[in-house]
């Protein structure tokens, strides 16, 4: 398994015997490449929940390392001493049920089975110890791994990331919808710069491969220390985030499996236009569209609190298909009734978290245009490994002064065509990326 050999390799060399921790050991694959590659002396200890891989913990471990415990229990029920010179781990990755984890430094909260198995074998490492996982990428941004994030950085230094690029052929049974990566951290102050593989293949080695190396504070992004893989692109270090440019991305209001009973496949007297994803079309917001979703609520919509003042607003969908050549699809809605929004779709006003307040029209054509811009959709990329666009996330988006945007709604018309060249050059061109011809 190449990556099991890709992720051994991260860890420092070192003459002098290890202690070893593989935590979900499996058949206790990643245990062995660290120990085979390890001094004489070293130990393992393997932790593995299914009885029926345990023997082939042990047999694996043992044929190279003449010390290992292969403990068949869950995680969450052994407790380790933080003696460990090195933790590697592939953790199962599921959702859970927010829990807090104890740790020397206080509780941290964790949302996803593989940070809990990260905050476990991380609190289990000795002085100088490090620990290699092989994780998905989402940890690194959205709302969701706030605390996780910022307890990882206050606990231990981050040495090293490999993110495999999202359409490596290598993971494609994994049927996730998120770029996996190699990270390695170590207990000790953090060290002053982190090196980064952007775009990491697991078939060459990564020490043929490109690398960056970075200062940590120049990747990380906001107060929730989202964290980018590259660093900013020059052309946008002078635009504040979208958040302070008076500008909020709200979610959708309309859970549709809960209201049911007021979806309309015709508009009803009273009642309100309802947009979905299906109904972005190009850089604007048709409706009503030929779908399989009803377009209208009824006047009932009035009472639950999910109707939206009429106006002008920018839409982003919230999920993109894997193969979609762009993660960020952006569409402009200028409405004159009050309407309601599905919630896989993000809409961009000028109220707060609490009030929606429509924007100036021409903002609201000029942010559609920002937000369709290549250079837009890869900064997205750089700190988003998922299909998924969080609300949370583009409030971080880099974003011109709402003068400007409507300055450049008046640079091109928006329709239902999107012609990407003509998008890039019209923004390059206001900004001076581009020369004018
Ligand atoms: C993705 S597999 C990785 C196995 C192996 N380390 C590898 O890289 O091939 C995750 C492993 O964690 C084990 N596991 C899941 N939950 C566990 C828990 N709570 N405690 C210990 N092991 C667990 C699973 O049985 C599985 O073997």
């Amino acid at each position: 398994m190449p990556v099991a050999e890709q992720a051994a390799g991260l860890f420092s060399h070192t003459d002098a015997p290890v202690r070893i921790l593989d935590l979900g050991s499996g058949t206790g694959i990643l245990g062995a490449v660290v120990a085979g590659q390890s001094a004489r002396g070293s130990s393992v200890t393997a932790i593995e929940k299914d009885p029926d891989l345990i023997a082939y913990s042990e047999d694996s471990l043992q044929q190279v390392c003449d010390d290992v415990r292969v403990i068949n229990a869950s995680v969450f029920d052994v407790w380790l001493d933080a003696e460990f010179d090195r933790a590697i781990l592939n953790p199962p990755y599921k959702k859970i049920k927010p829990m807090v984890i104890g740790t020397a430094s206080g509780g941290v909260k964790v949302t996803n089975l593989y940070t809990a198995f990260l905050v476990i074998a991380i609190q289990a490492l000795a002085d100088g110890g490090e620990c290699v996982a092989i994780v998905p990428r989402s940890w690194m941004n959205g709302e969701y791994f706030k605390d996780f994030r910022k307890w990882l950085l206050a606990e231990c230094s981050l040495d090293a990331v490999a993110v495999y690029g999202s359409r490596q052929e290598h993971f494609k049974d994994m049927d996730i919808l998120q770029e996996i990566m190699l990270l390695k951290v170590s207990k000790r102050p953090q060290v002053d710069t982190v090196t980064i593989y952007d775009d990491a293949s697991p078939t060459t080695p990564l020490s043929e491969q490109h690398a960056d190396s970075m200062p940590l504070a120049s990747l990380l992004l906001g107060r929730d220390h989202m964290l980018r893989i590259r660093q900013q692109d020059d052309r946008l270090i002078d635009f504040k985030p979208l958040c302070e440019r008076g500008l909020w991305v709200s979610t959708g209001k309309l859970v549709w499996f809960r209201n049911r009973d007021i979806l309309s496949d015709t508009d009803t007297p009273g009642g309100y236009p309802l947009y979905w994803m299906d109904n972005q079309d190009g850089l604007v917001t048709e409706h009503p569209v030929q779908c399989e979703r009803p377009q209208w609520t009824t006047e009932e919509a009035a009472n639950r609190n999910i109707v939206l003042p009429a106006g002008s607003y920018c839409f982003v969908g919230r999920f993109s298909a894997k193969e979609q050549l762009r993660r960020i699809h952006a569409s402009y809605l200028g409405s004159e009734v009050p309407f309601v929004v599905d919630n896989k779709l993000n809409y961009i006003h000028r109220g707060t978290s609490r009030t929606t307040v429509p924007l100036d029209d021409a903002v609201a054509r000029g942010l559609t245009l920002w937000l369709s811009t290549s250079i837009v959709d890869e900064w997205y990329r750089q700190i988003s490994g998922s299909t998924q666009v969080n609300a949370t996330d583009l409030r971080q988006l880099p974003c011109p002064e709402q003068r400007q945007l409507a300055a450049l709604a008046d640079l091109l018309p928006i329709d239902g065509h999107m012609d990407q060249m003509r998008v890039d050059q019209t923004v390059g061109r206001m900004f001076s990326w581009v020369e004018t011809s």
